[in-house]
């Protein structure tokens, strides 16, 4: 049991799980009153706050998750911290997208087990997408038996109540769930930042691209409610922020199964008409369903960001129809010629596969000749990675990791000459930037972001942070630039 004296004190709180209220979120509402009460007493002994701390790998989405479980674990008392070493609760938030991914939690977590020996109270939780794979909670419970909470994807917002049981004794608390049984809305974040937020859209995804593990880890997909996400929007207005991240595997498939139709077209209109955001980006949108309407929403908003992320994967037709991408080559090619001409200043983006099972020369070539014809600001390479349960780790002809090898530089060279070209081209502008940081590595500059998504480093003092500035575009790093006020 932990927290032994303080239970004793507490005996006459404890309830059954049955007598918890069953509906949703004021059964949450209710562990966190209670986790606070054992939380408060064992601050009274220690003779200060309890503190937790959380460490986040993969995407935005995960990011997200990761404010939702600090809202929560702050409202049960906890004190957010940046050294595990300092820590009441550790808190890891797994991805499983690509192989190297596991094996970094799985090296970490020798590391959590010498905490815990230090500190026999320490709570460790693990979540996240590597938790709804069976053979890692089976690793877990087998190898690492020292976790004490492993939940899932679609556990989140349940977190009070399995601290709550793990404080009454289990060991360890289990809860992943295989698939979304329920949205629950209005559950607390602890926001990163204070100008800028991501709002979850869409949960899951439909797609089933066969590398891809993200539909049997996130599940079927699911839109919230128009209402529910702009009120979410507003709220966050109301609190100061500027700059919000529509999220979603494939967000222009927003609104599918809505009761009352909604694309996501309409979604980015209404979103644009929120008062105090003035920006608005969304991630990822999937090539096969970006509609005409998306481009003119997108040309007549200035508030959304002239920035799209259209992961291409391949350039080859026949390795896109094996990823079951489900458009051509020229199709995309196409869309991001459609794109270009309804918003002309647009930055494109892209993620690209290398090594796809059956990828040869011609077809990385095809790949080569997609990056030259829509000259990407930036793109995201991956080495393909085979994901035990995916169609594509059975396919036959896996390629060599020698050849991997020698293509891979290939496509990050030409990516970043012509990502260096198309920054060059802007030297010279003045563009509006969001402060999002001091600059780490030059003292007396701050890092600002602009719409297309690139970074301007330029003099400025922390006070900036969080403000739009006008900044003039003085040189060129090739990914980045240096600039100055105006
Ligand atoms: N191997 C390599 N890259 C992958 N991605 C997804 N699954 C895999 C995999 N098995 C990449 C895709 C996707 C990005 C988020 O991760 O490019 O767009
Ligand atoms: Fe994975 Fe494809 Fe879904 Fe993206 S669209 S999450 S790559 S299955």
């Amino acid at each position: 049991m932990l927290f032994q004296n303080e239970f004793e004190n507490l005996l006459e709180y404890t309830i059954s799980l049955e007598d918890a209220p069953q509906k949703e979120p004021l059964r949450q509402a209710f562990f966190v009153g209670r986790c606070r009460e054992m939380v408060s007493f064992r601050e009274k002994i220690l003779g200060r706050k309890l503190r937790c701390q959380a460490t986040t790998l993969g995407c935005q989405m995960n990011a997200k998750d990761t404010e939702k479980l600090l809202g929560i674990l702050k409202e049960i008392g906890y004190e957010p911290v940046e050294e595990q070493e300092e820590a009441d609760f550790i808190l890891y938030n797994t991805c499983t997208i690509r192989e190297n991914a596991n094996n970094k939690v799985y090296g970490h977590l020798g590391y959590l087990q010498s905490l815990k020996q230090k500190n026999p109270e320490l709570i460790i939780a693990l979540c996240g997408c590597m938790m709804q794979e069976k053979h890692v909670v089976d690793t877990v419970r087998e190898k690492y038996r020292f976790v004490d909470i492993i939940f899932g994807t679609y556990n989140i917002y349940q977190l009070a109540e399995m601290i709550y049981r793990r404080l009454m004794g289990e060991m360890p608390v289990l809860e992943v769930w295989e698939k979304m049984n329920c949205i629950v809305e209005q559950i607390p974040s602890l926001r990163k930042s204070d100008f800028k937020a991501g709002v979850n859209i869409t949960y899951g995804c439909n797609n089933f691209c066969t590398y891809c593990i993200v539909p049997y880890v996130r599940g079927r997909e699911i839109s919230r409610e128009p209402e529910e996400i702009l009120s979410e929007i507003r709220k966050l207005a109301d609190d100061g922020v500027k700059e919000i991240m529509l999220l979603g595997q494939n967000v222009n498939s927003y609104g599918r199964g809505l009761e009352k139709p909604c694309t996501f077209a309409e979604l980015l209109e209404e979103c644009c008409k929120v008062d105090g955001i003035e920006r608005i980006r969304f991630m990822t949108p999937h090539p096969k369903d970006f509609s005409d309407e998306v481009i003119r929403v997108i040309a007549r908003n200035e508030k959304i960001c002239r920035h799209i992320h259209l992961p291409l994967q391949s350039g080859s037709t026949e390795i896109l129809r094996r990823m079951n991408r489900r458009y051509t080559t020229e199709q995309y090619l196409a869309l991001a010629e459609r794109i270009r001409e309804g918003i002309p200043d647009v930055a494109l983006t892209t993620d690209i596969i290398v090594g796809f099972p059956g990828e040869t020369e011609e077809d990385f070539e095809d790949t080569l000749d997609v990056v030259r014809r829509v000259r990407y600001h930036a793109a995201f390479t991956f080495v393909y990675s085979k994901r035990t349960g995916t169609p594509a780790a059975s396919y036959e002809d896996q390629v060599s990791p020698e050849v991997v090898k020698e293509r891979f530089p290939r496509l990050l060279e030409e990516i970043r000459r012509i990502a260096a070209e198309e920054c060059e081209k802007e030297v010279g502008q003045v563009t509006e930037v969001l402060v999002e940081d001091i600059d780490s590595h030059e003292e007396g500059f701050v890092t600002g972001r602009m719409g297309n998504n690139l970074m301007v480093h330029f003099p400025g003092e922390a006070s900036l942070i969080g403000q739009f500035k006008k900044v003039r575009l003085l040189e060129s790093k090739g990914f980045y630039y240096l600039g100055e006020e105006v």
